[in-house]
């Protein structure tokens, strides 16, 4: 809790993602954690205008990109990763559970035998409780799953990255009814989370602006026990599971979960067809 890195927060409004460059404030050090690659899925045309905006903001602070981190496997926008990592260095890395979605995934979209379900597509894959190193400061690894198998919160210095497990107290939680998603199984997750220190900085990877307020990502443990819409005030597993399971029954399929899987379960990379294209999917009826 004594080292407090600097942060900065990007948000991208076409999928209400927040993506951030974390600093190590006592050296160059930093790391990316949740890139966006822009899509326009109607043309099949990628850009990377949020990317070279991390980019630049990179290169002007003079920084040495060590990590590009994904909390999980996103299913509402494709991650930038390799792009970043050819400009800027820096090791990608999400949790190991990567290979759980991988294998479910790679089923649905008939994956032939050359994808790798092993994660293999990463260089570093996160386990429960593992630290690693942003410049002099130790950030760990804490597996959040219930939204997704593979969800990591980063605990970094006083930060914690908790992907999509909570929202803003007024945003609740993360739907968990994807493939391998479980509402009880993050209730359990957003529990630890919320046994961190009461001061600890939280930081949303999304925030869809409830009741049409401006846009926030950053709240604290206290806060969150407090006033979470979903968890707060010390609501029970069983309550917890209700509202979710409610909820989600309203939800559709993120617009851009197609494009989104198919790319971020391959680190980030667009796959090939056989004559080395750059194609996706649409599997038929199989969502
Ligand atoms: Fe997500």
């Amino acid at each position: 809790m004594s080292v407090k890195p600097e942060i900065q927060g990007f948000y991208d409004e076409a999928t209400a993602t927040i993506s951030y460059i974390v600093k190590d404030p006592t050296s160059n050090a930093a790391a990316i954690i949740d890139s966006v690659m822009d899509i326009d899925y109607a043309a099949g045309r990628i850009t990377f205008e949020h990317a070279d905006m991390l980019i630049s903001e990179i290169e002007r602070q003079g920084l040495k990109l060590e990590w590009i981190i994904e909390t999980h496997a996103h299913a509402d926008h494709l991650s930038a990763a390799p792009y970043i990592q050819e400009k800027l260095g820096g090791k990608i890395g999400i949790g190991e559970n990567i290979k759980i979605v991988q294998e479910v995934f790679g089923k649905i979209f008939n994956e032939g035998t050359e994808f790798q379900r092993d994660g293999s597509q990463f260089d570093a894959l996160f386990t429960d409780g593992m630290t690693y190193k942003i410049g002099n400061m130790t950030a760990f690894a804490m597996h959040t799953p219930g939204h997704t198998p593979a969800c990591m919160t980063h605990v970094i210095g006083d930060a914690a990255f908790v992907g999509d497990t909570l929202f803003m107290p007024d945003g609740g939680s993360a739907r968990a009814d994807f493939p391998g998603g479980d509402a009880g199984t993050l209730y359990d997750s957003i529990q630890k989370v919320l046994s961190l220190p009461g001061e600890m900085r939280l930081f949303m990877c999304h925030d869809y602006m409830p009741g049409g307020r401006e846009v926030k990502w950053e709240t604290t443990v206290a806060e969150e026990k407090a006033n979470n819409i979903h968890v707060g005030g010390g609501k029970t597993r069983e309550e917890f599971i209700r509202i979710r399971t409610e909820r989600d029954k309203t939800l559709k399929m993120p617009t851009l979960i197609i494009p989104s899987i198919q790319v971020n379960i391959r680190a980030g990379h667009i796959p090939t067809d056989q004559h080395g294209d750059k194609m996706l999917k649409v599997p038929v009826n199989k969502l």
